[in-house]
This record gives C-alpha cells, structure tokens and sequence, in this order.
C-alpha cells in the first residue's frame, strides 16, 4: 500500500492545510480518490449546522471492509492484519493475515445472516479484547448491520440501557473475559442485562474462559457452534453489502452533561477516509510496521485506531487483551519487544500509572523498535510528557498528542511525527480539514494568538457525528445549538504565540477520569439510587494518576447509627452497578446541605474549589441561600 496522500514535509503540511481551508471538496475528493467506491460520489460535501445536515461523499457507494480487508488481498493477502497478544504472557499469541481476516470476517458475516441480522439491525457487542470482537464489528460492517460496542467495564444496567435505546435485537458476547487477574463474567452481566430488554431476539456467545454460562433455548447460541453450521453449508464467501456513503455503520454510546449516555452515530463513507488519512498522517505510518494502539475497542480510540484507520491502510495492528500492570508493570513494554512494535499509542493516565513504579520493569526490555509515540484521551502534563520521552521513545521517537472526541470520529488537533514539532502538552496544529476557533462566552470569536477560550470547529471534516441515534434534536442542542453555525466541542482551550492549540480541559459537566469520560449528572443519578441518599453533587478534582478523581458531596439520610465508611463502600457499589465500576467515586464527604442559589442551582463551581483544595478561592458566595454550609463544607473536606 502506498499513501499518496501522506505528508512528508512540513511544507507540505502547510500546503495541504491551505488547500484544505481554500478548497475543501477538491481536497477531500482526492483524498477519497484513493478508497475503493463501488460507485462515486455525486457532490463531495452538503452542510448546514443549523439543522445539522452534514453528508459526504453523497450518493456513493462503497462498503467499508472492502476497503479494510478484500482490497489489501492481492498483495498483502499473507501479511498479518491483526496480532493479538493474550491477556496471560504463557498463553500462545495469535496472527491473522489479512487473508485470514477475511476468512473469518465472511464466516462470520454468514453467522450473522443465519441468525437473521440484515442491513441497518442494530447489533450490541459486549466483548473482551479478543480477535473475534474485531471480526464481529467487521462482519456487522460487511453486512451493514450497525454495530454498538459497549466497552466490557459497563453494567447491566448500562448494556441495557443502551440496547433499549438503539432498539437492537441482537448481541455478541463472550462466557467471559480475562484482564489481569480477574475474570469478568460477560454472559452473565448481558443475561441481567436482557431482563429488561425482552425485545432481543439472539445472544451469539463466543468461548473465551469457559466460566459456567447459562444459554437460554431459542435465544442463546454458541459463536463456534455457528461456524460449524456455515462451514457445512460450504459458502466460503459473503457478497459485502452495498452502503450509501451515509448509511450508518455504527453507534457508539459516550456521556454528555445531562444523565443519559449519547449515541453518537458514525456513518461509512466520510469515517472511513477521515480515520485513514488522519492514521497515516499523523503516525506517518509505513508500510509493514507495527501498531500498537493501546485502548480498548469499546471506545473509539479503538474503533478508529485499532480496527478502521490501520486495516482501512492495509497495517499490522496489534490487539491487547490484557492490562499494563499484569503480570508485573512491564508489560507494555514486554509486548513492545515482543512484536517489535514501532508505533506505542496510549493514554497519559498509563504513562503515569508505569512511572509509579520506576525504571526496573523498563529497562528489562528491549524498546529499540519504537520509532513514534502517541497519546491520547486527556491532557498530558510535562512530567509524564518527559519520561515517556526520556525512557520510552529514549530521546529518538517523536510524541503525537492527538486532541479528538467520539464525536470527532478521528484526531482533529495534533502533530504529525518527525513532520511537525510537538510541544509538551500541546495538541499543536489542526490536521488539514479542520478549522478551530476559540470563541468566549458570548460565543464572541477570540481572535489572535496568545488567547484562549472554548474550541469549536467552524468547518465539518468528514469524520464528523451525524446525529445522536433516535434523538437529532439533541444532537442539535449539545453541539450545534451553544454557538451559532459552530460545533461546540465542550473543551476549553488556548492558543499560544505561534498558533499552537493546547487543550486544557472541559468545560461542561463531564469528567475525564483515566481518561473515560464520565457525566457528573449520571453519577450522581446512581448515587442518588442508594437507600438513604437524599441528594448529592459531583465534581472532579486533580488526580496524581487518573487525571481526575471524582468527589461526591452526599446528603445521607440512613439510620442514625450508620458507619460512613461502610456506607461510603455501599455507595461506591451501587454506582458500580448502576454504571461500572470506572464510575466509582474516589470520594464521598457527607454534608448535611448543599450550596444552592435562591433559585435552587447547586453552586457547583464552589463545590469545585473545595474539592480541588483551593478553599481560599471560593468568589462571591453571596447569592447562596444558605453560606452557612460553605463553612461546613470546607471543614469536612476529605
Ligand atoms: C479529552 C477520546 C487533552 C477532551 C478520543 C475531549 C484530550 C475528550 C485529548 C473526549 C488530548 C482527548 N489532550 N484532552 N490529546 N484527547 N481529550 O470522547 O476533553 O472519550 O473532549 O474521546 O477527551 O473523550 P472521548
């Protein structure tokens, strides 16, 4: 594979940018010139992000994992597509070429048609990191059924949820799931789940840990007794489907500032040349190497940088299933030796997991065959900047800080590795395509350098969301309603002297913690489902490792001889429950009120400082109903 449309320069990046803003459907056609379209598109670009509308690539036809896999066959048929390193070092790694990919991804795309799924069903999948959660999504693409990944931390309640709203009849699951040391019961987590969720009509459950599973009769059935059947009907092949540019390939559920988790809703054409191209600019991916991106597939550093950007580009990309700190806090770096990796993309909270525990597990590896370094998910400081520098990349590989969202399909702000220079903490330039603005409250654009303020983009790029599934109002209301004729990204963000962009954090209700994002409302929806809790009020706070912690105020109002601390762990696991465990408060302080205004608004701003320790800094408190509490709340400060 060759990508004509790499940048090699940073001359060239200024070139490509220009063109980008100054011709746009010209640009992004000769991108997508590059795809394979069963037939192309009539109008590159509609747009109006009043309503919004945004179509790519219009009346095009293509079907993604003939871009993925069957495109790749002729030359790059017996290079590996996917190598997927077992959660247990002692366990036998695995290789699939991309000819095997494509075996594996018809048979199953097969599977999936014998079980009734056709084109537009919505297919939840509820899996560990294993190969086969690649080849579900892929075969759901294939047939263009839309798929939903939930990420395997979630809960009943949560998988729920989400199938209710994606109103899908369908889900592929595994027994169960390794990470680290512990097991995750998956079945048993979706049987919960379908309690409430009558409507779905088959459960496909591959083996992985073989932990005891009940199958229900005319509803469960075995991924490998599946295969059998489609292996006996002796059609190795499956026709892919063909899909408009703009039919929906998938949802993918993330939190906003109200309670209930978005759909945000990706769709074939535009994704798939937006996470290509910002894959092989920003890593300056080279053919043959190996890429290692370290997120799981139920988040969309996943579905863009572990399946859709490197397969679309014919790479190798290497699937973990596994945790950094098991067996022993080396592990990525056992992995990176292992595979000679050449390209390590994680997230800042790893980074800093891993310095906690020294240079011992790092220098028994050999890291000589990493040429870049990425990160992602949150803001990363210096420090953790420093020693990924120093002591993975020792000195030699750039460090890409890509700045995106769910939303954003693929990275909007960051350098280009070895083409463009990157700055500690710094996302840095746009990629081309993309046209930030920092505008202040008023929604007044802040011009200038040196500046800062919200980010919004005032161009669409072809990775963009849609819509938010079964709901376009709100798809409206949350991005394109803040600011008029602006995508509102939520992050505040500044610019520096010579037009570098630095992201310094949200400026809604969500959190960032590990770098999940996690909606203050939704905890605090949970938390308020426990026995005894009156009300409570989240807010995040600066964290050593996770980036933020989230601290609870709690009204409780159980038994008068209650203990907290068991009553704190009783809340804890009721979120758990409610949510997933990622959503677990790290503090929970009893107060006996909250500060509200006249009107009843918590203050949450207060209740942020206090939290963050500035206790000093509180502003105007004034306008509280009652102040008193202020006091008894700083006091009680955990
Ligand atoms: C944050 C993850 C600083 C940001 C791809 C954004 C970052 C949210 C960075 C999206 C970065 C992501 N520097 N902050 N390089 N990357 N963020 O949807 O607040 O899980 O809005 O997508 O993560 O999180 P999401």
């Amino acid at each position: 594979m060759s990508y004509p449309y790499q940048i090699r320069s940073a001359e060239q990046y200024q070139a490509a940018y220009k063109k980008s803003v100054d011709h746009p459907e010209e640009f992004w056609s000769d991108v997508a010139s590059h795809f394979q379209w069963r037939k192309p598109w009539d109008k590159v670009l509609e747009w109006d992000f009043k309503k919004p509308t945004i179509k790519w690539f219009s009346g095009a036809k293509l079907n993604i994992t003939e871009n993925c896999i069957d495109r790749h066959l002729e030359k790059l048929g017996n290079k590996p597509a996917i190598i997927w390193e077992p959660n247990d070092p002692e366990e036998y790694h695995r290789v699939l070429t991309y000819r095997e990919l494509y075996n594996k991804v018809v048979q199953f795309a097969n599977v999936l048609k014998n079980n009734g799924i056709r084109k537009g069903d919505r297919v939840c999948i509820y899996m560990g990191m294993v190969p086969e959660l690649a080849i579900a999504v892929l075969a759901c693409a294939r047939i263009g059924a839309i798929h939903s990944v939930v990420f395997g931390g979630f809960s009943a309640q949560s998988i729920a949820d989400r199938l209710q709203d994606a109103k899908a009849e369908f889900v592929i699951t595994c027994d169960g799931a390794y990470r680290g040391n512990k097991e995750i019961p998956l079945k048993g987590v979706i049987d919960d789940a379908l309690v409430q969720c009558p409507f779905v009509k088959r459960v496909i459950v591959l083996t992985r840990t073989r932990t005891a599973v009940s199958m229900i009769k005319g509803r469960d059935v075995w991924w490998e007794d599946e295969i059998k059947k489609v292996e006996t009907q002796g059609n190795p092949d499956c026709a892919a489907e063909e899909m408009d540019a703009e039919d929906m390939l998938f949802i993918l559920y993330t939190s906003g500032s109200t309670g209930k988790p978005k759909g945000v809703v990706h769709t074939c054409g535009g994704y798939m040349v937006y996470t290509n191209y910002s894959f092989v600019n920003v890593f300056q991916y080279q053919p043959g190497e190996v890429f290692f991106c370290t997120a799981d597939i139920g988040w969309i550093t996943g579905h863009s940088y572990i399946v859709y950007g490197p397969l679309s580009a014919g790479a190798t990309s290497l699937l973990f299933e596994g945790v950094p700190t098991w067996p022993d806090a080396g592990r990525f770096w056992d992995v990176v030796d292992k595979h000679k990796v050449n390209t390590l993309y994680t997230a800042p909270t790893a980074i800093r997991s891993l310095m906690g525990f020294g240079l011992g597990p790092v220098e028994k590896h050999d890291l000589s065959s990493l040429k870049v370094l990425g990160t992602v998910g949150e803001p990363i400081n210096e420090e953790a900047w420093h020693w990924y520098d120093e002591h993975i990349g020792k000195k030699k590989c750039p460090i890409v800080d890509t700045w995106w969202q769910t939303e954003t399909g693929g990275i909007l702000i960051s350098n280009m590795a070895g083409i463009t220079p990157g700055i500690p903490s710094f996302a840095t330039l746009p990629l081309p395509g993309v046209q930030p603005i920092l505008v202040d409250e008023n929604g007044k654009e802040v011009e200038g350098n040196g500046v800062s303020g919200n980010l919004c983009i005032k161009f669409p790029w072809p990775g963009m969301l849609r819509t938010t599934y079964g709901d376009h109002e709100r798809c409206r209301q949350n991005y394109f309603a803040t600011y008029d004729n602006l995508y509102f990204t939520g992050d505040g963000c500044l610019r520096d002297e010579n037009g570098n962009y630095r992201i310094t954090g949200r400026v809604d209700d969500v959190l960032n913690v590990s770098g999940h994002r996690i909606g203050t409302a939704e905890v605090e929806n949970a938390i308020n489902m426990h026995t005894g809790v009156v009300e409570s009020a989240v807010v995040g706070y600066p964290h050593d490792i996770k980036g933020q912690g989230i601290y609870a105020y709690v009204i409780y109002q159980g038994s008068s001889d209650h203990d907290d601390k068991l009553v704190r762990q009783d809340i804890a696991q009721t979120v758990a429950r409610i949510i997933g465990a990622i959503a677990k408060p790290d503090k929970i302080q009893f107060v006996s009120g909250l500060p509200k205004t006249r009107s009843g608004k918590i203050m949450r701003r207060i209740l942020r400082k206090i939290a963050e320790g500035e206790t000093d800094k509180l502003g105007d408190t004034s306008t509280l109903l009652d102040p008193s509490v202020v006091e008894e709340i700083k006091n009680g400060k955990l």
